[in-house]
């Protein structure tokens, strides 16, 4: 756990174990603040031969630790570089995002209780200062999460806390609402990495009543027994084949206004998708347990939400099930009633995202009249092919809900790239039994856009917007910051675009 403050005291004039510094190709400083002439006069007199004698010269990716001695005590340089610079803005903030968490993963490594980090203004990156402090706050937290539950190893040793300080001229707000945002995300990463014998429908709602209880949001919860009467026959056709009752949860954040706008969150919370009747082969199965990153999602950024009070209404609504094969399971063929009428014919039990979300959406649009919906859900291995694990899939008919999407996904670095919707791929859940049918028919191919244009069967009026984080929900190489495991997908872009929603 590390928490990170901002200090207004120059660079040097911190009493600290680590001192992490960004450099730029041939070891030029990203600041104003002559750090290494400062580190040649006091502790390395040929510190840039030194650097460059050890191969240091500042390319992106690279990090090089020395240590010298400060007094009694042994300081650690934790210099990281940044390149040279060359690329668009949005491109060299995610080259200093993952330089800062090269920095604070040594420096947890090392164990250093307190570190102090060199950070250039925001304008280097068209950003605001505040604009930058959050989003490296956050991504501190981010870089130094671990998911060590089930390690003996890690109860015998008390875990690692540190303060990150950063010195900028950012407002206090600006780190707040960054710690705010960053243990968030760690928490919704948490959740997903568990594994569904200890995260099951109940646990998740329990988390979702708890944030409720902490916020004083209305809260609405309940089982298949009520969805029933409902008339929720998509939530209740996944939901059959589990032996644990399925969680529809409903979360309400009220802003002051009693004019704001509402805007609804939908997250797929499938605990474990075994894929039902239509068993997942072992190859596809494994990972499974992160099917509820969308409602991880859903419900972090309430807790966010509750914390940092936006001026618009949020609805956070999570179906939480099981997808598991039994006797009690819905089959092939078999032919369900949505609420809001709408006849689907399953032809797949494995795309139960949709039969769960279809149900969501039209709870949302019913009870909460919501001016824009968005949903987020790991819905299609498609997407992993179309886009890989850095993008979102981001789709939707409304051109203004996308590029908002697509702007956030790229100051954030939760990025989002959009796939094309219209009606002719209706044709691909065309069925001849029912209205349509939950499995797209091969001769269309675009497994992604299908799955969106079938939930698109149960939006009525609100601006929509459809996420798929089946790729970057999970196991995303090559960030240094997201890691192994779950990377809380979505929880940076659905919080920006709650706080910077304009009716
Ligand atoms: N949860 C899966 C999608 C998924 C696949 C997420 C791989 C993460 C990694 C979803 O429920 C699913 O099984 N989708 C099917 C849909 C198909 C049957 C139309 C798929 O993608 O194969
Ligand atoms: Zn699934
Ligand atoms: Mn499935």
């Amino acid at each position: 756990m590390i928490s990170v403050k901002l200090t207004q005291q120059a660079f040097w004039q911190h009493n600290v174990e680590g001192y992490l510094i960004p450099l730029k190709k041939d070891l030029v400083e990203l600041g104003s603040e002559s750090v290494l002439k400062y580190i040649e006069e006091h502790y390395y007199p040929h510190l840039k031969e030194l650097l460059k004698k050890h191969q240091f010269e500042g390319d992106r990716g690279q990090a090089f630790t020395l240590t010298a001695k400060k007094g009694d005590s042994l300081i650690q340089f934790l210099f990281v570089g940044v390149g040279g610079m060359h690329g668009a803005w949005h491109q060299e903030l995610e080259i200093l995002r993952r330089a800062l968490a090269t920095g604070l993963q040594t420096a947890k490594r090392n164990a250093l209780k307190d570190v102090v980090i060199a950070l250039p203004a925001g304008s280097l990156y068209q950003l605001s200062d505040d604009e930058l402090v959050k989003q490296m706050t956050l991504v501190a937290h981010m870089a130094t999460y671990e998911f060590t539950t089930f390690k003996s190893d890690s109860k015998k040793k008390a875990p690692w806390t540190s303060t990150v300080l950063i010195c900028s001229a950012a407002s206090t707000d600006a780190v707040e609402q960054g710690n705010i945002i960053g243990v968030a995300i760690n928490q919704a990463r948490h959740w997903a990495d568990l594994p569904a014998n200890h995260m099951t429908p109940a646990i998740l709602a329990g988390e979702a009543e708890r944030i409720a209880v902490k916020h004083g949001f209305k809260k609405t919860i309940f089982g298949r027994k009520e969805a029933l009467e409902l008339g929720m026959g998509g939530f209740c056709a996944v939901d059959a084949g589990s032996a644990q009752d399925g969680k529809f949860v409903v979360l309400e954040y009220k802003a002051k206004a009693s004019d704001a706008p509402t805007i609804a969150l939908c997250g797929k919370g499938v605990i474990f998708d075994t894929g039902g009747i239509n068993l997942k082969p072992t190859s596809g199965i494994s990972g499974m347990k992160f099917d509820m990153s969308g409602a991880a999602a859903v419900i972090t950024v309430m807790d966010i939400i509750g914390q940092l009070k936006p001026a618009v209404n949020v609805v956070g609504l999570t179906p939480l099930v099981e997808n598991m094969p039994s006797g009690t399971a819905s089959r092939p063929d078999d032919v369900i009633t949505c609420m809001n009428g709408k006849t689907v014919e399953i032809q797949n039990t494995d795309a139960e995202g949709r039969l769960i979300l279809s149900d969501t959406l039209c709870y949302a649009e019913k009870f909460f009249n919501p001016t824009v919906m968005i949903d987020i859900a790991t819905l299609t291995g498609a997407v992993q092919h179309g886009l890989g694990h850095f993008y979102t899939g981001v789709m939707t008919k409304d051109d203004e809900l996308a590029q908002s999407l697509l702007a956030i996904g790229r100051k954030t670095g939760d990025r989002t790239w959009q796939l094309p919707m219209d009606d002719d791929f209706k044709g691909a859940i065309r069925s001849d039994v029912a209205d349509i049918h939950n499995n797209g028919s091969s001769a269309y191919y675009a497994g992604t856009i299908v799955g969106a244009t079938f939930l698109s069967n149960f939006v009525e009026k609100a601006r929509w917007a459809h996420l798929d984080i089946a790729g970057t929900a999970h196991d995303v190489p090559a960030i240094n910051y997201v890691g192994k495991g779950a990377t809380g997908a979505g929880v940076r872009l659905l919080t920006e675009f709650v706080l910077n929603f304009q009716g």
